[in-house]
């Protein structure tokens, strides 16, 4: 299935007007947000870690030219950067195409190899049960997905030591766990939540004065992290993470999710959450 772009009126609304401007699509996946920008007049560097996204990259590169790039990288990486832009959007999580592809291993819907790597690199889930000890991999199931019992599910599946998605699927008995599993399994493979740290970490020197940061987070886990990062610069003018540009102050940008009307059309948007700030001065 195509990627349905989530919350986009309430992220252009949150970006106002984007004519000229300069802004930084962390998170590319099918290009939804990163064409709205282009259209409505905006220059954009996007990020994916993704492979399989770079042949929509390349042909939004076709048609926009010069006023679109595409880094196939982390966005961790945002902090090699050079510049500073008017606005940075966070758009979380796995898309609509990681998801439907069994073969890529997120998804207890279809069955595939327990694989879980958004970039295709590094160590899969089957190699990440292997490596963890029980506890290590009860914390992950714990920290990451809020799984009761983890210490237990963590040794069940140490013992059996589950290759594919249905393997996996079979060893957690009760079917409200199975979503928070493979949400621990996902996030830790990924380092989804230091990917996120280390990028958040990098916005406020690569923001203008006025320049906003928009995060969509799809769960409670990743949502308290932009909410504790915000409010830090929110509350605390005077961040030494800016020495460059010395004092800096961050004002909240009013959050939103979706309406009745979104969901009924993208199930998948119903735990989106958006946060925002911006920049003062
Ligand atoms: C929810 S989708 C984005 C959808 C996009 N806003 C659209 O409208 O089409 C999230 C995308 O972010 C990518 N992603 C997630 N974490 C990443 C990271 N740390 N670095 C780079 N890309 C990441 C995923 O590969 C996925 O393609």
């Amino acid at each position: 299935m195509k990627h349905i772009p989530v919350l986009l009126d309430s992220v252009m609304g949150a970006l106002g007007d984007v004519h000229g401007k300069k802004i930084i699509d962390a998170t590319f996946g099918a290009g939804g947000y990163t064409r709205a920008f282009l259209n409505a007049g905006a220059d954009v560097i996007a990020f994916d870690r993704d492979p399989n996204v770079v042949p929509d990259a390349d042909i939004i590169a076709r048609e926009y030219g010069e006023r679109f790039r595409f880094v196939p990288r982390p966005f961790s990486c945002i902090a090699e950067l050079d510049g500073v832009y008017d606005a940075i959007v966070f758009d979380l999580g796995v898309s609509s195409m990681q998801i439907d592809i069994p073969e890529r291993g997120f998804s207890f819907r279809g069955d595939g190899p327990l694989d879980m790597r958004m970039s295709g690199d590094g160590v899969d889930a089957r190699g990440l049960i292997e490596n963890l000890s029980v506890d290590e991999l009860a914390r992950v199931l714990r920290d990451y997905g809020d799984v009761r019992g983890a210490k237990r599910m963590a040794q069940n599946i140490k013992d059996a030591r589950p290759q594919t998605t249905y393997e996996l699927k079979s060893l957690i008995q009760n079917p409200h766990d199975v979503a928070p599993v493979f949400q621990a399994l996902r996030i830790a493979v990924n380092d989804e939540l230091g990917e996120l740290e280390r990028a958040l970490d990098a916005v406020p020197n690569l923001l203008v004065a006025g320049g906003r940061c928009i995060c969509i987070t799809f769960h409670s886990i990743e949502d308290r992290i932009v909410k504790k990062v915000f409010r830090s610069w929110t509350t605390a003018p005077g961040d030494p993470r800016m020495p460059t540009i010395g004092v800096a102050s961050f004002a909240p940008i009013k959050t939103a999710v979706p309406t009745d009307a979104e969901i009924n059309h993208n199930p998948r948007a119903r735990s989106a959450h958006l946060r925002g700030v911006v920049k003062s001065y």
